[in-house]
């Protein structure tokens, strides 16, 4: 039995968005909109949720796994039908369906949940949110009496111009006790301006069987926009990054410029971090407190200690420790795990390795596979071969080792703590601790063979 089901429409075509992808999937902060709706469903509370699918529906139902109960309408004959699709799967319930679009991702639950409770006291049949909107074009507009009843929701398309003048519009959300939904559902038919079967006409069916309706207003338009177009849907990506960020710096977080730093929903940054411009913080991604990142740094899935400097670099799924000190223009690739105090430079890539405590790559290294000590220093060039052409193979390199400059490390190779290896060197033999490594040509001066080639 479900108290509180949530029914997300989610069939539609989206044709203003000229897509071949389903509206519900295209993506907002990292996320399809239907995720976010979903979430927002979950901090409302809801028990059940049902997801109407249609147009793309192997892609929407592959998308939602097992997060949410699946009803297909064949057709799209307008929202009024969409949400009969429910009908079989919420059979015998008693509780109160709340109806969501799948096009409104900047919902948030606790919104919806008062919406919910404000509905349950009110006693209606059915409750509608409504909004004012600064510019209505394009949504159903609110119809209410003399002494401020609803009445009905007449669309754009079927509206007078006196009625196309009101600002309240429709957002789409509405709460409906079952099983009454079903049943003024069955009534509705298609006599309008686009020949659909409107989900609006509820309301005017439930006051015709006596029962009240009630239309409950938000204040905050931006929460209930409804996507239709790639504009739209840029404008939503504006609005809800504007919120996130927004929310960091009520926390404590320094953010330079909020209109070009971009966060997503998952990230969390510490107090007293200062966030540069053009710095994208994306997934599970977490940032300690005192931190200095940016500007022109993309991080996805990637856990930084506190006080670390970084700007200019892209790393995704991999850990970087406290006091680290990084950038410009560094690539750190999955599995990485940078100690704490580490100094990487310039044009440095990192890949499956682990960096320990206080060691240097200040300029052009390649790390792949590799198990690097702490207090190690690797001069300019320096890179490890993992690479067989076959296979991958590690590399280590032990505490306080010194690497000199333009040195190759064929893997699998270990170069012993506190040992040399002196610069240029091809090293294919493991290398003792506290010894020198040589392995590069040597050096062979003929005297006078220059001036004796001048003067040919
Ligand atoms: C709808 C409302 C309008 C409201 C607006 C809020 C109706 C008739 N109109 O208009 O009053 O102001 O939303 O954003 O309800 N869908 C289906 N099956 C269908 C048709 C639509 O699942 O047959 C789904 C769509 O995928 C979408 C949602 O229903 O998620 C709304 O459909 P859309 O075409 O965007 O309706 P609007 O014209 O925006
Ligand atoms: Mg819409």
């Amino acid at each position: 039995m479900s108290e509180f089901a949530a029914i997300i429409l989610a069939a539609g075509k989206g044709t203003r968005m000229k897509s071949r992808l389903p509206k519900v999937l295209h993506k907002l902060s990292g996320k399809p909109m239907l995720e976010h709706v979903l979430d927002a469903a979950d901090e409302a509370g809801v028990d059940d949720e049902i997801v109407i699918v249609g147009f793309g529906s192997e892609k929407v139902t592959e998308f939602l796994g097992t997060r949410a109960r699946v009803a297909i309408q064949k057709e799209q004959l307008g929202t009024g039908h969409a949400v009969l699709q429910a009908r079989d799967l919420l059979k015998g319930e008693k509780g109160t369906a709340m109806i969501l679009c799948g096009d409104t991702p900047l919902l948030e639950g606790s919104e919806l949940k008062k919406f919910y409770e404000t509905h349950k006291e009110s006693g209606a049949g059915v409750s509608v949110l409504t909004a004012d909107a600064p510019n209505p074009f394009g949504y159903g507009r609110i119809l209410r009496d003399t002494v401020g009843r609803v009445t009905g929701i007449v669309e754009e398309k079927d509206a007078t111009e006196e009625q196309r003048r009101i600002h309240e519009i429709n957002t789409g959300i509405y709460c409906v006790e079952m099983p009454l939904l079903f049943e003024l559902l069955e009534n509705l038919s298609n006599d309008n301006a686009q020949g659909e079967y409107y989900l609006t006409d509820i309301l005017t069916e439930c006051l015709k069987r006596g029962r009240d309706v009630c239309g409950i207003k938000t204040r905050d338009f931006d929460m209930v926009m409804g996507i239709n177009s790639r504009r739209q849907l840029a404008e939503a990506q504006r609005v809800m990054n504007a919120r996130i960020v927004g929310r960091l710096m009520d926390a404590g977080v320094t953010v330079m410029d909020p209109a070009s730093t971009f966060v997503e929903k998952g990230v969390r940054v510490g107090q007293d971090t200062i966030l540069y411009p053009f710095t994208w913080l994306e997934g599970e991604t977490v940032i300690g407190s005192d931190c200095v990142i940016g500007p022109q740094v993309r991080f996805t899935n990637v856990t930084v200690g506190d006080a670390t400097e970084i700007q200019f670099a892209y790393a995704h799924d991999c850990r970087v420790g406290s006091g680290v000190k990084m950038g410009p223009y560094d690539h750190l690739r999955p599995d990485t795990v940078i100690g704490d105090k580490v100094k990487i430079g310039n044009f440095v890539e990192v890949k499956n390795s682990n960096v320990g405590t206080g060691t240097k790559l200040p300029h052009l290294q390649y790390i792949g596979d590799s198990d690097v000590g702490s207090g190690v220093n690797m001069g300019c060039g320096t890179i490890t071969v993992n690479y067989d052409g076959n296979a991958k193979h590690r590399t280590t390199i032990e505490d306080d080792a010194f690497v000199g400059c333009n040195s190759n490390l064929v893997a699998p190779v270990t170069i012993g703590r506190g040992s040399y290896v002196a610069a240029g060197s091809t090293i294919t033999k493991n290398v003792p601790a506290d010894s020198l490594a040589v392995a590069r040509g040597k050096q062979v001066n003929i005297e006078g063979w220059a001036k004796k080639h001048r003067q040919k």
